[in-house]
Formats: structure tokens, C-alpha cells, sequence
């Protein structure tokens, strides 16, 4: 099967990452008591895969995907990997995305295709949990994609999951004191209703 350029362009940057301390995103970080301590996790575009890492830690079965056959192979074969229950593979998501009803976490960092979001939210068993975290077209300093469509719009993960409930949110946008706060990005935890038409 013909690689394609995205997955060229990714090969090409984990041929180069060090091995480094990965650490999970803050979405993670800082809403570790809302997830469920058994059941099963997916993390979307994992590149490094310190999310997966945390969501096996917290004891969910976890699955990681990623575009890059590199990096998934550098984590199969990775020690920090090691012992954890996570199965990696190697997977275009937006060709391939999740079957409906499987997981009952879904992790997205720093990755965005809005295509692929009624296939997270299909994915999700009734009461799931999305934690999303990206960057937004609002910012205050450099980094991240240039091409704003890969940058949330302002309010955007808000309304992407506005059929599901809050349980957390985080975009400030350049209001106040722009050296302080949580900025250039967004966040969201929200859970999946018991019942779903949609699903
Ligand atoms: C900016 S990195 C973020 C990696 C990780 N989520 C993090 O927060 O560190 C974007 C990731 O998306 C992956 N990716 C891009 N397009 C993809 C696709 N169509 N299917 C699966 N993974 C994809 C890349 O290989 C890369 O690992």
C-alpha cells in the first residue's frame, strides 16, 4: 500500500524525536478524577503516547493509534511502554476511524480533523468521556499548526460537544493579562448521554 505524504511527514519527525520524558496533556492532568479506574480507553493521533500512558496507569485498557508506523513501532519497542496495557497500532484515523460503541475514554491532543468527530462521538459507549485538548485561531504566542483550519475557532470544542455534558472547559482567548493563564489553546471534558440518537 503507497504511504501517504502525511504519514511520510510524520515518519520523517519520530525518525528524529529523542527519547525525552513525555508527559500528559493538561486536559489529563488536571481532570484525572472524573475517569472511570477500569474500562477502556482510546487515545486518537497518539504520536509519543504520554496520554496513553496515563489513561493504562489510571488501570483502563487502552488503545493508541497513530498514522506513523515510526512512532508506533518506537513505542512497541519502547521501555517506558513497557508493562502497560496498551495495544498500539499503526492507523490513518480519518480512513480508518473507531468502530461505534467501543471505548469508554477518547483522548484527542494537539490533533484535529473535524471530520472525524461523529466518529468519536459513534465511539463512545452512553456516558463516555471525550477529553480534547488543541490549539485555537486565537492566540497569543507562536507555535502549533499555521493553517487555521487545524486551529479551533473561538468556542469551537464548545459547540463541536454541545449535545453532551460540561464537565470541564478552558479557552481564555487574549482577554486580561495575557501573560498568565491557559492560552493558544483549548480544552474540554464532557460526557456522552445516556442515551444517544445520534450513536
Ligand atoms: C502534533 S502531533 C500530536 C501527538 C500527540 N497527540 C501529542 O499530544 O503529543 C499530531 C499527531 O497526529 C498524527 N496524525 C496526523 N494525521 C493522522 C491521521 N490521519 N491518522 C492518525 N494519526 C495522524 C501524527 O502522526 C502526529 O503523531
Amino acid at each position: 500500500m503507497e504511504i501517504s505524504d502525511t504519514q511520510k511527514k510524520w515518519d520523517a519527525i519520530y525518525q528524529q524525536a529523542d527519547e525525552g520524558e513525555y508527559t500528559a496533556v493538561r486536559v489529563l492532568q488536571e481532570n484525572r478524577h472524573l475517569l472511570p479506574t477500569s474500562g477502556t480507553a482510546l487515545e486518537l493521533a497518539c504520536g509519543m503516547a504520554a496520554n496513553a500512558a496515563f489513561l493504562a496507569n489510571h488501570g483502563l485498557t487502552t488503545t493508541a493509534w497513530d498514522i506513523s508506523a515510526v512512532v508506533i513501532e518506537r513505542l512497541k519497542g519502547s521501555s517506558a511502554m513497557a508493562g502497560l496495557d496498551i495495544t498500539f497500532e499503526a492507523r490513518d484515523i480519518v480512513q480508518q476511524p473507531p468502530q461505534a460503541a467501543a471505548f469508554d475514554v477518547i483522548v484527542v491532543s494537539y490533533f484535529l480533523d473535524r471530520s472525524l468527530i461523529p466518529h468519536i462521538k459513534r465511539a463512545l459507549k452512553p456516558l463516555g468521556l471525550i477529553y480534547y485538548q488543541t490549539f485555537t485561531q486565537t492566540y497569543v504566542n507562536e507555535g502549533g499548526p499555521r493553517s487555521a483550519n487545524f486551529r479551533l475557532a473561538d468556542n469551537e470544542l464548545l459547540q463541536l460537544f454541545s449535545d453532551y455534558q460540561l464537565l470541564a472547559y478552558r479557552e481564555e482567548g487574549r482577554v486580561g493579562d495575557t501573560q498568565q493563564g491557559y492560552r493558544n489553546e483549548a480544552l474540554i471534558v464532557a460526557q456522552k448521554p445516556a442515551s444517544d440518537m445520534s450513536a
